[in-house]
């Protein structure tokens, strides 16, 4: 698999929580770096696009008013298989299926507040990494 990069944010609802540090923790424990990381609030514009994927389902207007509802961080991790094993350690998207120990299952309320996103394959995380930061803002770290 090789080494990786992968796109992260802790949600509003996990900034609001106070957690950013508990779980930027959790990526360092598994021996994720982080290269790259800001806080900004979305636009609604922001939000719609990064989601674009998901634009028409049921869920989509209340996931966007969600996203733009408060701060949030992102940040691109690097390591040995960086997509999978920041899918893992997030847990499933419901965090109610999210396995014990996971992000999920200890920050997140509900479905639609669930404290994290991450990249789902390397095509998305080339993507989503280019939504947020320029070449230049991704740091070497080896
Ligand atoms: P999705 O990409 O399916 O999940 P994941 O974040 O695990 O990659 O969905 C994106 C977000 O949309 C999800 O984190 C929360 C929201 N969502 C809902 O609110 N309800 C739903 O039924 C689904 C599938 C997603
Ligand atoms: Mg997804």
């Amino acid at each position: 698999m090789g080494v990786q990069r992968t796109l992260s944010i802790v949600k509003p609802d996990a900034v609001s929580k106070n957690v950013i540090g508990e779980i930027y923790s959790r990526f360092e424990k598994a021996g994720l770096r982080i290269v790259a990381a800001k806080m900004l609030r979305l636009s609604r514009e922001q939000a719609e696009g990064f989601y674009a994927e998901h634009k028409g389902r049921p869920f989509f207007p209340a996931l966007v008013d969600f996203m733009t509802s408060g701060p949030v961080t992102v940040q691109v991790l690097e390591g040995e298989g960086a997509v999978l094993q920041n899918r893992e350690l997030m847990g499933a998207t419901n965090p109610k299926e999210a396995a014990a120990g996971t992000i999920r299952a200890d920050f997140a309320e509900s479905i639609d507040a669930n404290a994290v996103h991450g990249s789902d394959s390397e095509e998305s995380a080339a993507r989503e990494i280019a939504f947020f930061f320029s070449t230049s803002e991704l740091c070497e770290r080896v």
